[in-house]
């Protein structure tokens, strides 16, 4: 069956269509209903039916056949070090970890926090979570102490898991502290916390509350899979959202299941024993979803690769990893393929090894340039496949699905609809587009298996986020069109979600740290163009009259507050002091109008801006700090 026939098909029968893919999974208990549709706009898939997802991700193959083949494989050019898990060593590492959380009281529904770096302990006590029916709430290891707080606050977890140290490339990234600074300044206290002590850093551990993961592993009994509901919650994973305060978006066990063991074969054309590797980090839902479930649910290898595209120790990282290990298929962002062909143009590095294996690339979490990709496509000598999603979606949205059809490349698109997904392009009024006008770009409800059912323990906020732009469709927060051929163009946000290399952060949520500093009376932040991450966070502040700081003192402030306070991961390097900011007449700041002149793209005049001579002013700040050249 073609894309279009089975497009068609996910259409005119979901139920029908997504109960067959869910014969895929092992259910302990069968669903009564494919799709309840009883609450609108709340819809939960596989409803009645019980399973356990580390059971169908592990068990399953150690005890089916797989046993001996690898599960994970652990790749770490930062600590020179190299450990495969086979499925039964991975099943049992999981499982006598699961029994030692078991010890510190986790059950089913219970929450625990994950913030470590990647390695495969973060994996299983992924998984340990998912063999309870405990949720976790993987926190990316780049986030500062506050960002970790929020989510303590806001998760609520029983125990938490962490490492002593990650290892960045630059320098040795202490967790411990962090985590402790966290626990002092959320509201919400953990009863405990297990830390892997990696040989390259000690924690320092607090007794009482602070265990060793190797003695509470060696001195746990195995746990058994727990069955849970389908519509039980898997895991949280926060997002940023249109204020600071991040979105705990759910994702359930039943239909993540379904839609990931789907997508594998479907959307990515792997087999069962294909080695897949997702080069991301766990603490993204590309980790959560095609590092951590999808490839093991599918009974695939997986590659957990704790190093970088570059420097670690070349450019030619990423074709070692992928000849030493037989890599089938690989997915990135394309901010990871322009840093690579930034320091090897010619790719010369390729011709060092051995990539007749290799099938395809994917790349997703931002928009893909056709440069990149056409750059790509040529030295690999594969498909380079652009795919659209969110970490909403915990799958792709758009894509070119391998499995079902190749249809034809256009760069700059990631091609069509997914199978389950009705996206539509609408006006403000809900009107659809016409082929080549962009506007909102929408998903009519039901989403299909996989995707959010809410937000953690905030149904109005859910509502009122995603559902309530135009009643009967989910609002992507992207905006863009499709073609004549139906093919979807992914233009830009609709809010103030900007991708600083292929990560996803709010502009608000740096603006409030800025606000916060005692010099600065108003701030705007805005995505200026950048030719490795994509965007980068600009920052222009207005001082208090009456401060007489030194403004070179008062700028190296700010950037490290917003390091401080958000993480590394923000990249925040460039701010600017300006007299003042434009705005509308009725004092909105007009934060496109300063995007474009900082890109030096052309800008039509607001026609309601308060005052047009202030442009000028900001297109001197920004000149000062390397923008808003021709
Ligand atoms: N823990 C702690 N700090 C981290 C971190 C982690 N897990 N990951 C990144 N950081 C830090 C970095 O060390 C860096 O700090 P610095 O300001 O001291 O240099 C900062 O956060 C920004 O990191 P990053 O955005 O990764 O930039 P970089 O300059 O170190 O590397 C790339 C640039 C393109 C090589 C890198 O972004 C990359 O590999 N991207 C791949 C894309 C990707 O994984 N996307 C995820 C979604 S698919
Ligand atoms: P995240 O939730 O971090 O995965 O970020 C999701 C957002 O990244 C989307 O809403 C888009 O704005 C952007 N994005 C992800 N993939 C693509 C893509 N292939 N093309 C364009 N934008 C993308």
């Amino acid at each position: 069956m073609g894309y279009e026939e089975t497009y068609a098909r996910s259409m005119a029968d979901p139920e029908g269509f997504w109960a067959e893919a869910a014969q895929a999974i092992d259910w302990f208990k069968p669903w009564d209903k494919v799709l309840d549709d009883a609450n609108p706009p709340f819809y939960r898939w596989f409803v009645g039916g019980e399973l356990n997802t580390c059971y169908n991700a592990l068990d399953r193959h150690a005890d089916g056949g797989r046993g001996d083949q690898p599960a994970l494989i652990y790749d770490s050019p930062v600590t020179d070090t190299q450990r495969t898990y086979t499925y039964s060593e991975l099943r049992d590492a999981t499982a006598r970890f699961a029994g030692a959380l078991r010890a510190r009281g986790v059950e089913k529904g219970d929450r625990v926090i994950v913030y470590m770096p990647m390695v495969p302990e973060a994996v299983i006590a992924m998984l340990a979570c998912a063999r309870l029916g405990a949720v976790h709430s993987v926190v990316f290891g780049g986030f500062a102490a506050k960002e970790l707080a929020t989510r303590i606050d806001d998760a609520k977890p029983k125990l938490m898991v962490s490492a002593s140290c990650g290892i960045e490339p630059n320098r040795t990234v202490h967790y411990k502290p962090l985590l402790d600074e966290a626990i002092e300044l959320s509201a919400h206290k953990p009863d405990h916390c297990i830390i892997l002590q990696r040989p390259q850093s000690q924690a320092e551990m607090q007794p009482g509350r602070d265990l060793d993961w190797a003695e509470a592993a060696a001195a746990a009994e195995p746990a058994e899979c727990v069955p849970v509901a389908a519509t039980d919650p898997l895991y949280i994973l926060y997002t940023s959202g249109t204020t600071g305060v991040p979105k705990g978006v759910v994702r359930d066990n039943g239909g993540h299941a379904v839609a990931m063991k789907w997508s594998m074969e479907n959307v990515y054309d792997v087999q069962p024993g294909d080695v897949y590797w997702a080069a991301s980090d766990v603490g993204w839902v590309v980790g959560h979803s095609y590092i951590v479930y999808a490839p093991l649910l599918h009974g695939c290898t997986t590659l957990v690769y704790e190093g970088k595209p570059v420097g670690t120790p070349d450019a030619g990282a990423f074709w070692r990893v992928i000849a030493e290990h037989r890599v089938k298929v690989m997915f990135t962002a394309p901010t990871a393929f322009r840093a690579i062909k930034r320091e090897d143009p010619e790719g010369r590095l390729i011709g060092d090894y051995d990539l007749s294996g290799y099938q395809a690339l994917f790349l997703a979490g931002e928009r893909c340039d056709p440069d990149t990709l056409e750059w790509a496509r040529d030295k690999l000598g594969a498909p380079v496949i652009d795919h659209w999603w969110q970490t909403e979606t915990s799958w792709a949205i758009a894509a070119n699905c391998l499995g079902i059809e190749e249809l034809p490349v256009k760069p700059g698109s990631p091609t069509k609809a997914v199978p389950g997904y009705d996206v539509q392009v609408l006006d403000e009024n809900g009107v659809e587009e016409p082929a080549g006008q962009i506007g909102r770009i929408m998903i009519k409800l039901p989403l299909p298996p996989g995707c959010l059912p809410t937000l953690w323990q905030k149904d109005e906020r859910f509502v009122e986020s995603y559902l309530s732009a135009t009643p009967g469709y989910y609002l992507t927060g992207d905006a863009g069109y499709k073609d004549e051929d139906g093919y979807l163009w992914i233009m830009s946000r609709i809010d103030d979600i900007i991708n600083v290399a292929g990560h996803r952060l709010s502009t608000g949520g740096i603006e409030e740290v800025l606000a916060a500093h005692p010099a600065v009376a108003e701030c705007a932040v805005i995505g200026a163009s950048d030719p490795l991450k994509g965007e980068l966070p600009v920052g222009l502040v207005v001082l208090k009259s009456g401060v007489n700081q030194a403004h070179d003192e008062i700028l190296g402030e700010l950037i490290a507050l917003v390091r401080q306070k958000i993480g590394p991961v923000a990249a925040f390097k460039k701010v600017t002091i300006v007299d003042r900011l434009p705005k509308t007449r009725s004092g909105k700041i007009l934060r496109g109008a300063m995007k474009k002149i900082a890109d030096g793209s052309e800008y039509r005049m607001p026609a309601t801006i308060d005052d047009p001579t202030i442009l000028d002013e900001i297109t001197e700040a920004l000149i000062r700090i390397g923008y808003a050249k021709h």
